[in-house]
């Protein structure tokens, strides 16, 4: 086989078989396809796409480059979440407790932030002595023992979709449905779960911009999971607008907990407690409502909070923090952003919201910078608020040489309007191997 063929075959429309995706994926892996044959074929697949055998495929080929851990050693379903990315985007942090607290096991690999998105691993961390490299045997024990485990993704995970990523990063080809739906997959099939609930966030601070391409991710990631032996649900949630009030590590941690002990802003709320009820299902606990109605009851009892502490207790964390949030690290400084305006926030740019938090420190700029755990944003007024000039819309916490690049961003996004915009449902669909289910 030559990859001079692979490239044409795709330019001209053709379908990969399995022996070619092999092909492909093994020689880029190995280093005898080069990077500049491996972009002119991504970039024929992004102009082409690809059927849904033939991405489950890729899929399958892409998870087998690299580890694919067995979770067989652990007793029970084991059912996985995964976001695709978005701004406080702290649910996993929520619903993994609730899910496990009701009975349904979490063996969670996680990643840290990438872009102006968080990432659980970095939120974690924000909790003093809590470990997230973690041994497989370790890791298979904790589940065993307490339910729940979520730790770091280790580095051997889909070694193809690493390799394939940081190149498309570099050629155009990241927003690419076939690639993106591999790519997720890849990992999720390699972590080992019998069930996975994606959530597809949709908007503005999100990879997809507008829900029927969002839908169109969501059925290809369930397809793969049917072609694949796991069973896939995934919810289509609103990220034109950041989860909660708080961004940032350890102000997301915060915010969670208040969710966990029966608090917390009502947005933030409702999400988690539909994704936690659709894990549920995939669990096997019940219908949807009986299953929401067994994560509010652990929220209720707080048998939630608990395991969460539980949890982060087994990794060597310290709990103390999330009791009293006054002995999480403080920040250096805190900065009030005004409201030049009296108006309605018709838009705020979710994308330079979680760049603001990137460039007060709670992100990295390049892949060595260290995070600042305190720092982060906390918003007053989101889209849809009405402001007077003057007002306070958001506090910057962290250094403050960093808060004047953090402003520039965070005001560039921002747009006032004499009219409230329309509101807009936190969730827009569920998508199952059933079909697609709207609630817009
Ligand atoms: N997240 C991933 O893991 N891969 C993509 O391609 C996009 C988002």
């Amino acid at each position: 086989m030559r990859m001079y063929d692979m490239i044409a075959k795709k330019r001209d429309g053709g379908t990969m078989t399995r022996q070619e995706l092999e092909f492909i994926v093994g020689g880029f892996v190995d280093g005898s396809i080069p990077d500049y044959q491996m972009s002119a074929w991504m970039m024929a697949v992004y102009l082409r796409g690809m059927t849904d055998k033939e991405v489950a495929v890729l899929t399958d080929v892409m998870a087998h480059s690299g580890d694919m851990v067995d979770l067989s050693a652990i007793q029970g379903v084991k059912v996985d979440k995964h976001s695709t990315g978005g701004v406080g985007d702290k649910t996993t942090l929520v619903i993994t407790p609730i899910v496990a607290a009701c009975g349904v096991k979490i063996a969670k690999m996680s990643g840290r932030g990438l872009g102006h998105t968080g990432g659980t691993v970095d939120k974690l961390e924000s909790v003093p002595g809590t470990r997230t490299a973690i041994e497989q045997k370790d890791f298979f024990k904790q589940v065993n023992d307490i339910g729940i485990a979520v730790i770091g993704q280790s580095g051997h995970l889909a070694a193809a979709d690493k390799k394939m990523y940081a190149l498309r990063d570099v050629t155009a080809t990241v927003g690419c449905i076939p690639l993106i739906a591999s790519s997720i997959m890849s990992k999720k099939l390699a972590a080992g779960s019998d069930a996975i609930l994606l959530d597809v966030t949709t908007g503005n601070g999100a990879f997809m911009k507008t829900v029927p391409e969002s839908i169109e991710l969501a059925k290809m990631m369930v397809a793969i999971g049917a072609h694949n032996g796991r069973k896939v649900a995934a919810l289509i949630t609103d990220m034109d607008t950041p989860l909660g009030h708080n961004i940032g590590n350890s102000l997301e941690v915060m915010e969670s907990m208040e969710v966990l002990k029966g608090r917390g802003p009502e947005d933030l709320r409702e999400v988690c407690l539909q994704l936690a009820a659709n894990m549920l299902v995939l669990g096997g606990k019940g219908k949807l409502a009986e299953c929401r109605a067994m994560a509010e009851a652990v929220i209720a009892d707080g048998s939630a909070y608990e395991k969460c502490k539980q949890m982060f207790a087994y990794q060597g964390g310290d709990t103390r923090v999330l009791d009293d949030y006054s002995l999480f690290a403080q920040p250096a400084a805190q900065y009030e952003l005004l409201a030049d305006h009296d108006g309605y926030i018709w838009s705020n740019d979710t994308e330079k919201i979680g760049n603001a938090s990137v460039l007060l420190g709670a992100g990295r700029i390049t892949k060595d910078d260290t995070i600042d755990m305190a720092a982060g944003i906390i918003l007053h007024k989101k889209t849809g608020d009405f402001v007077k000039k003057g007002e306070s819309i958001c506090t910057f916490y962290g250094h403050t040489e960093k808060f004047a690049a953090a402003e520039e961003m965070y005001r560039a996004g921002l747009v006032y309007r004499d009219e409230k915009p329309a509101e807009k449902p936190l969730v827009f669909a569920r998508v199952t191997a059933e079909g697609v289910e709207t609630f817009a």
